[in-house]
């Protein structure tokens, strides 16, 4: 009897106590464009794999790879709105928001990925992850994809070729001017729809890395690939300012060292995917790469290089001079 009483004034006072519940953990939404076997969507699954590990209780991070969540047209809307909280778009899709990153447009302005990477680890190149802010965004970094090539229905190999054919482009003045140049018609699109376009016929080309025509499989419906190598497809990594600063400083410092370390993942995974996926491009014969001669490559140089000059006031020529300068190995 004595015993019933001790349990039942046990389980009263139990039930009397306060409860201390673990805080629900912050969910990060990380919302891309790409499959999960290119740069990004790797960096992305290392940042969450990083933070399961490191901060798992604290943080979760939930990916949404292949435009699933957004498009690249909508997601900077929604991340201001906090129903995203990261994304990494392509240096292309930012007109909206700042001039500046025009820059990584510029017909043949890199020769290389180390040269991009000098300039983009430059204090100049740090400071346009800055550029944004007044807007509501900040960039936490770059992330590398690779050169551009010129998938078409037709081959090409010189700026003629490309005459009257239709190129979807992606949200950029630049890239609009960069097919102008060549009596070429740009067509704005977002990157989920390019593989139907395609296929349908509906334009005859496009610009995009081995990686990108690989994994969306591009060079299925695309009978040529041009090894421009004329321009740049690499992302900044941002959140919004209100949910970065809003964050714990010792998580936001935790977050950051994980994304760091993720994006030297990608990079790396870029540099090696820049190589295979043309491989297994070429192994497929699906598509017939053409490698263009000096000569040849010169005349795209010539006609689309003065693109650089049109859109110097909204850029800065400082800025230019300081991207091209990165060419020349420190
Ligand atoms: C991306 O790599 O995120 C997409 C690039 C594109 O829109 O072509």
């Amino acid at each position: 009897m004595r015993i019933i009483t001790a349990g039942v004034a046990l389980a009263a006072l139990m039930f009397a106590m306060p409860v201390a519940k673990a805080a629900d953990p912050i969910v990060l939404k990380f919302s891309h464009v790409v499959a999960e076997n290119t740069p990004k969507g790797q960096m992305a699954n290392k940042f969450k794999d990083l933070v399961a590990e490191r901060l798992g209780g604290k943080v979760v991070v939930e990916v949404f790879p292949n435009a699933q969540l957004y498009g690249d047209n909508k997601v900077l809307e929604a991340m201001l709105l906090g129903d995203v909280h990261m994304a990494a778009p392509a240096l292309s899709k930012f007109k909206k928001y700042t001039k500046s990153l025009q820059l990584f447009d510029l017909p043949f302005l890199f020769k290389n990925i180390e040269a991009v990477d000098r300039f983009q680890q430059s204090e100049a190149g740090q400071q346009l992850l800055l550029s944004m802010k007044k807007k509501g965004i900040i960039g936490l970094g770059y992330l590398h994809n690779g050169l551009k090539q010129l998938s078409a229905s037709s081959p090409l190999r010189v700026p003629a070729d490309a005459h009257g054919m239709k190129f979807r482009i992606m949200t950029s003045d630049v890239l609009a001017a960069q097919f102008e140049a060549v009596d070429a018609l740009p067509v704005k699109k977002p990157f989920s729809e390019v593989f139907t376009l395609l296929q349908t016929r509906a334009i005859d080309g496009q610009e995009n890395t081995w990686s990108n025509i690989y994994s969306k499989k591009f060079f299925e419906v695309q009978p040529y690939i041009t090894h421009t190598d004329h321009g740049l497809i690499d992302y900044m990594v941002i959140t919004s300012t209100e949910f970065w600063t809003d964050l714990p400083e010792d998580t936001r410092k935790e977050l950051k060292a994980a994304l760091d370390e993720a994006v030297a993942f990608g990079n790396k995974v870029a540099l090696a995917k820049a190589e295979s996926d043309k491989k297994l491009i070429m192994d497929s014969r699906r598509s017939e790469i053409i490698e263009l001669s000096d000569d040849e490559r010169a005349k795209w140089v010539e006609v689309m290089k003065p693109v650089w000059k049109k859109f110097e006031s909204q850029i800065g020529k400082d800025l230019i001079d300081s991207a091209a300068a990165s060419n020349a190995a420190s």
